[in-house]
């Protein structure tokens, strides 16, 4: 496992998103929005910075990797959703990578009638995209390696490391 941002990089970068997001949103009715699991590292640390009152929800989504590290069918489920007829949504997920749970899950959002909607991305694996859509807010781009840590895992396990690693072939065997 090499380490490719550590915990003091990420530290500083979501204190610093936590400070744009909370101008951008002042005087405005936001509700943050995770996606379970990879999320929830993210989103625990980043409402902390947002110092403007908000409301926090999640969603489920998974794309049933297990032990591959290629996307399968992906899942979502919106039972725990808050009403956000009228509010200011913004949706945050551990990594944009090709795009399409970002894509989906947005669209299923858009359904519920918020009054705007937005999402932000610890990474952003930018040469992986499959959709025409980009996170409108994100800490790091990073190259199309499989990565874990912060959230992130790998057949569920390493979300608990406060940094972000890739794993080399042998660690994925
Ligand atoms: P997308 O739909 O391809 O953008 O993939 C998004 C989801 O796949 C994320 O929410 C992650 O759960 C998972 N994912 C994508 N890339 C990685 C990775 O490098 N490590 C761990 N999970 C990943
Ligand atoms: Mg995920």
């Amino acid at each position: 496992m090499k380490v490719l941002i550590d915990e003091e990089q990420i530290n500083s970068r979501v204190i610093e998103l936590g400070r744009e997001l909370a101008q951008e949103y002042q005087n405005r009715p936001l509700t943050i929005i995770g996606i379970l699991a990879g999320s929830l590292v993210l989103l625990a640390d980043l409402i902390r910075a947002i110092d403007v009152p908000h409301q926090v929800g999640v969603l489920q989504a998974s794309s049933y990797r297990g032990k591959s590290t290629t996307p399968g069918e992906l899942q979502v489920n919106l039972d725990y959703l808050p009403d956000l007829t009228d509010r200011d949504v913004l949706l945050v997920d551990d990594i944009f990578d090709t795009g399409k749970t970002m894509q989906t899950v947005l669209a299923q959002i858009q359904d519920q009638n918020p009054r705007s909607l937005k999402s932000a991305v610890l990474l952003w694996k930018e040469e992986a995209s499959q959709v025409e859509l980009e996170p409108d807010y994100h800490c790091f781009k990073i190259p199309e390696h499989f990565v874990v840590g912060y959230g992130l895992d790998f057949n569920n396990e390493y979300r608990h490391l406060p940094f972000i690693a890739s794993l080399e072939g042998s660690d994925l065997a």
